[in-house]
């Protein structure tokens, strides 16, 4: 191919991949991260691209159009404050989950306490957190060695000072440690079609899957938290709009107050909250 410069190439593979997966803005950000610059420069400069960063893009919008989650291809996704960097071993954090970021927030202030971030994955929840309350203590936790690797990798980028865990959910820790546990567990059905949507094949499967119509891990977390969470500490969990009545119930069952239920942007049931006396 003759030189090119990177707004011709962007409308010429936008065009290429209309009926496809990677869409004009897929496109675009392709670009940019293969000539490691912002959308101003692109506009105003309007760079061309030599033979290596054209064989760059041509492979990741191959990959994009396969259905792999721009965020692997990228190696980034942007959650809450902070830039994550993000590969196959982890989630791709959702927008939905800074639902439990912005209720933390909200019922807690800056007095220091003990915070539990229980299956972590890309450290998401727990790093956001500490950069809005520097004083607390938190603990990020996760089943996942690879994924806490990931989450490793994320607080040195921002150089943040969290503590990594690795446990089978709440094994690793003493009764009566924290103020607020708070987790995004698991919990897809595995015959929920919502495994074969754009992307959500190439992510770890237990990262998203739970037995029991989903709410395995959901009910391990609400029964155990309590000997773990001091009086008056709070769980926030976040579960699939449609589990809200069963979730609502395990918080009744295992005799947590002031329970309540969130909606996220989509107006969608997303986060339970219950206390402990
Ligand atoms: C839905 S992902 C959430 C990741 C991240 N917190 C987020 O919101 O993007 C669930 C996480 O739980 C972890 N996990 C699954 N089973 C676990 C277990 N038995 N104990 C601890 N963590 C577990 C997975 O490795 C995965 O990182």
């Amino acid at each position: 191919m003759s030189e090119i410069n990177s707004l011709e190439l962007i409308h010429k593979f936008s065009q290429e991949n209309l009926e496809k997966n990677c869409s004009k803005e897929d496109v675009e950000l392709l670009v940019l991260h293969a000539l490691d610059i912002n959308r101003n420069i692109l506009y105003r400069e309007n760079p061309s691209l030599d033979e290596d960063q054209l064989k760059k893009i041509t492979y990741s919008i191959e990959r994009r159009n396969l259905g792999e989650p721009l965020a692997y291809i990228l190696g980034n996704k942007g959650f809450w404050n902070l830039d994550f960097y993000i590969n196959e071993d982890v989630l791709v954090p959702r927008p939905e989950t800074e639902l439990l970021v912005e209720k933390i927030l909200t019922f807690y202030n800056s007095e220091p306490l003990n915070l539990l971030d229980l299956g972590t994955g890309s450290g998401a929840i727990g790093l956001s957190l500490i950069t809005e309350r520097p004083s607390w203590q938190i603990y990020c936790s996760d089943l996942s060695f690879k994924a806490l690797k990931v989450a490793q990798e994320n607080m040195q980028n921002n150089s943040i000072n969290v503590h990594l865990i690795n446990a089978h959910w709440l094994n690793a820790f003493e009764d009566n440690s924290f103020d607020v546990i708070v987790s995004n567990p698991p919990y897809v059905d595995e015959n929920d079609d919502r495994l074969l949507k754009d992307g959500v094949s190439f992510e770890p499967i237990k990262a998203l899957v739970a037995g029991e119509r989903g709410l395995m891990d959901i009910k391990h977390i609400i029964k155990n938290s309590k000997k773990y969470l001091r009086d008056n500490g709070g769980l926030l969990v976040e579960h699939a709009p449609e589990q809200s009545n069963d979730v609502i119930g395990l918080f009744n069952e295992y005799s947590y107050r002031d329970i309540r239920l969130f909606q996220d942007l989509n107006g969608d049931d997303r986060v339970s909250f219950g206390k402990i006396t």
